[in-house]
């Protein structure tokens, strides 16, 4: 009996073992050298805020906040869980500069069809953006956090910055 239980602990602890250290010299990228001794999870590079938002079919996002650490790259994917077309239903993820009014950028975007609902001339209101994408979409943008503080996000297709939107913080 107790032979047993010490084979089965024996056998767990080396599977985890395995689990941890197998993975360890896979990931040698520049960024991920400084952590690898006690995190198991390797596949998370601690310099890289990996954010997930998604829109639907009902115009909503499903966050209306996102916090990430200062200094990060985000790498931020936009999902679309709905299914109808983007001319319908399209969704982008706009990030403002702070001090530019969320309102005023929605109804200037709205004429912008074009250029995915991102105006020519609004370029230095916008730290990121994705382009604009359709039911079963998904699409990502990468871009270095801001400094630390709070911005607005939004969708900038024709009326949706009064349901989509929210809060993007940088801490
Ligand atoms: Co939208």
């Amino acid at each position: 009996m107790n032979l047993l239980k010490y084979a089965i602990v024996s056998i767990f602890s080396f599977i985890l073992l395995i689990g941890c250290g197998g993975k360890e010299e896979k990931k040698k990228d520049g960024f991920s050298y400084e952590k690898k001794e006690s995190e198991p999870n390797k596949k998370v590079d601690e310099n890289v805020a990996n954010v997930v938002i998604s829109g639907n079919d009902m115009m909503k996002f499903d966050k209306t906040e996102i916090k990430v650490g200062a200094g990060k790259k985000v790498k931020l994917t936009l999902r679309h869980t709905g299914q109808l077309d983007k001319n319908v239903m399209g969704h982008n993820f706009v990030l403002l500069k702070q001090g530019v009014d969320l309102m005023a950028f929605g109804i200037k975007a709205a004429s912008a069809k074009d250029t995915g609902y991102i105006p020519v001339d609004a370029k230095d209101d916008v730290i990121a953006y994705t382009k604009l994408i359709g039911g079963g979409e998904t699409t990502v943008v990468e871009f270095d956090a801001p400094e630390s503080g709070e911005y607005d996000f939004l969708c900038s297709f024709p009326g949706h910055y009064g349901m989509m939107k929210g809060k993007f913080i940088v801490e």
